[in-house]
């Protein structure tokens, strides 16, 4: 029996990752795969609940860490773990290294405290593979300038996206056999093509 992989989608707002989760999953799936796609926050019926008021309600920022983590614990209990066990192959748009991104980085969230909780909720549970869409802020905000409702997070001032960049490309750094950074300012296709050349070697070819 083939084991699941656990994959996940990482980037500042405006980097496209989105954009290329189900084609990326539809790869997997020609390769014979069961493959499931899920986000954060969210992924479960509280989940989502969570990320509305995350996405839209102010509040400190460690009730803002805490709640991601809430909402993780969730969805791993309920999505991640089940699938993962049933041998199927789970792709997540987000999960712990956009806390340390965007809490730690963009909010300036003590990153031990953010390991201390990483460690509660899944410290043995990793991502088998992340892959990091990179853009500079200039991209990300010409791209997100097309959007007509931005989040809470998607309108947070330069200094907020350059330190969340900053401590998704450390972690890239930190973490080389896990993350593997996409430039994502290349055209659609080029990343596709790229993302195809991934599923397929993930999948022994
Ligand atoms: P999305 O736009 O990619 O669906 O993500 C929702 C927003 O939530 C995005 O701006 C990043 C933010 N976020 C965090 O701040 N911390 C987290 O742990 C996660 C998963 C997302």
């Amino acid at each position: 029996m083939t084991t699941g992989k656990f994959i996940t989608f990482e980037g500042v707002d405006g980097a496209g990752k989105s954009t290329h989760i189900a084609a990326f999953a539809d790869s997997l799936r020609q390769h014979g795969r069961t493959v499931i796609t899920t986000r954060e926050p969210g992924g479960t019926e509280l989940g989502e609940q969570l990320r509305s008021l995350l996405l839209h309600e102010p509040m400190h920022l460690e009730t803002e860490a805490l709640l991601m983590f809430a909402a993780r614990r969730e969805h791993l209990a309920q999505v991640i773990a089940p699938a993962l066990a049933r041998g199927d192959w789970v792709i997540s748009d987000r999960f712990t290294d956009a806390t340390f991104a965007y809490q730690g980085g963009g909010r300036g969230m003590s990153l031990d405290k953010l390991t201390q909780l990483e460690q509660w909720v899944h410290g043995d549970l990793q991502p088998d593979l992340t892959l990091l869409f990179d853009v500079p802020l200039e991209v990300a905000r010409e791209r997100l300038q097309k959007s007509r409702d931005l989040d809470k997070f998607e309108q947070e001032q330069d200094d907020f996206f350059i330190g969340v960049r900053q401590v998704y490309l450390q972690r890239a750094a930190q973490f080389p056999q896990r993350i593997r950074v996409i430039d994502a300012t290349r055209p659609i296709d080029a990343i596709a093509d790229e993302l195809q050349q991934v599923a397929d070697s993930l999948c022994g070819e």
